[in-house]
């Protein structure tokens, strides 16, 4: 079938009614000729727009961690419409979005006293690179502006996040319009040494030290902040070497530049604790967060900050602004108050340590797909898994996503990125759900004959 045949669209609907959504991260002409549409959400499943059944191995897009149309989620957002539907927080402000912030502050890992909200991780990630560039400025170090980002890395799709971001698909198209003054730490990943790990791999801790090379190239008077997921999610999931973030850490602290952990993905229970900053030992001065943070219900971001962060800018008259920036949206009272209920239900039910419990399970399941065809590299961490297959020449991508396209006709939502599928389902999935996610994605490995 070539591309102009005009395919039969799903559930009446006609080709025209799918053609003003120029959407996001996705074919659209190849989408448009064969859509998939969901019409409804509980639990750990989606409904399709005919009425079919499909297992969610992927929280939505790594947001949904409670498991889909949470009662006391959707209950607090439809109250909160009906009593207060916007107010701003320029220079005015509501209960909720004080009483959310206190809620997110009291959960993050010690001292990170305040949040700045935002609508995504995009925004938060801007945010943050801005608040570390402005934080030495106060401190009246203003040559420290140079960002420091990774390869493979995803942090959103603005400016500053694709600046910082090292995803070649997502920078090729823009030439050179990035944010200047950024430079790029080299990734982790290494199949050579640590195909098959099971968690952590062994090998690359040294990699750490490749910050040190950028130090000594741009000199750490220059440098504001560096910018990584503690596992880069999108990118394919990269699980950091053991020791890796540690290191890095420390050559940041060695040479007061700030470290933004972007946790959009793994904040709120992803690895079994509330934030990986904790579950790796290690303490950023800046944890972006999305996602996960409204149960995927409602658009929020958070960029958390370290006590003294925030306090740098508490100085001058009372009543000058602090920080020239901000969003119409900043602590949107539905998004509040679905943050609010998110976080109850996350604690209530034990989700932002469930993860633990199942890693063991989960990390069987997963690599139990070690020798299906063209199969290189199964990894996991917490409750996250993927599994890498060998591209085919000359049509890098292609593997991965005929196997979404295939599970997906089996009943299971999973995610292709680049040459990887990528699993994370919500929190709340049972092993007989685990079991049940990877016995239709091992039908679909062995079905795609390519
Ligand atoms: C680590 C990370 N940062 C930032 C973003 C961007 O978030 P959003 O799509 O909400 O703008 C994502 C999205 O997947 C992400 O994974």
């Amino acid at each position: 079938m070539n591309d102009t045949t005009p395919v039969p669209p799903a559930s009446g609907l006609k080709a025209n009614d799918l053609d003003a959504f120029w959407m996001p991260f996705t074919g659209n002409r190849q989408f448009k000729r064969a859509p998939r549409l969901f019409a409804g959400a509980e639990g750990m499943r989606y409904v399709t727009a005919d009425g079919a059944r499909v297992l969610d191995g992927t929280s939505g897009l790594w947001c949904v961690n409670a498991g889909h149309c949470r009662p006391k989620i959707v209950e607090a957002i439809r109250r909160q419409a009906g009593e207060l539907d916007f107010a701003g927080t320029f220079q005015m402000g509501h209960p909720k979005a004080f009483e959310c912030a206190s809620r997110l502050v009291n959960m993050a890992p010690p001292g990170f006293d305040n949040v700045f909200f935002t609508n995504s991780g995009s925004e938060a990630v801007d945010t943050a690179l801005k608040i570390a560039i402005a934080y030495h400025r106060v401190r009246g170090n203003a040559s420290k502006t140079r960002l420091i980002g990774r390869e493979r890395g995803y942090h959103g799709s603005n400016f500053g996040g694709m600046s910082v971001g090292g995803i070649a698909a997502n920078r090729k198209l823009f030439g050179g319009a990035f944010i200047p003054g950024v430079d790029h730490l080299r990734h982790t990943h290494d199949l050579d040494r640590n195909a098959f790990s099971r968690g952590q791999p062994l090998y690359g801790a040294e990699l750490a030290d490749d910050l040190e090379r950028l130090v000594t190239l741009h000199d750490a008077s220059t440098i504001a902040a560096v910018i990584v997921e503690p596992v880069a999610c999108s990118a394919g999931v990269l699980v950091p070497p053991q020791g890796y973030l540690e290191r890095l850490a420390a050559i940041c602290a060695k040479h007061d530049i700030l470290l933004i952990l972007d946790e959009v993905i793994t904040a709120f229970g992803r690895l079994g604790a509330p934030f990986a900053a904790e579950y790796f030992g290690i303490r950023p001065d800046i944890i972006t967060a999305a996602k996960g943070i409204t149960n995927g219900a409602v658009p929020m971001g958070a960029v958390f900050v370290q006590g003294k962060i925030h306090d740098a800018f508490m100085t001058g008259p009372d009543a000058a602004i602090e920080l020239y920036h901000g969003y119409t949206y900043s602590g949107h009272p539905l998004a509040a108050a679905a943050c609010i209920a998110t976080l109850d239900t996350l604690q209530e039910e034990g989700l932002l340590t469930r993860a633990n419990e199942l890693a063991p399970y989960w990390e069987e399941a997963v690599h139990s797909l070690k020798g299906m065809p063209h199969v290189i590299d199964v990894r996991n961490i917490g409750l996250i898994g993927a599994v890498e297959f060998e591209p085919i020449d000359g049509e890098p991508g292609k593997r991965a996503y005929d196997r979404f396209l295939e599970a997906l006709r089996l009943g299971a939502l999973v995610r292709a990125t680049g040459d990887v599928i990528a699993l994370a389902p919500p929190l709340i999935i049972s092993k007989a759900e685990i079991d049940e996610l990877i016995g239709i994605f091992t039908r679909a490995l062995t079905s795609v004959r390519d």
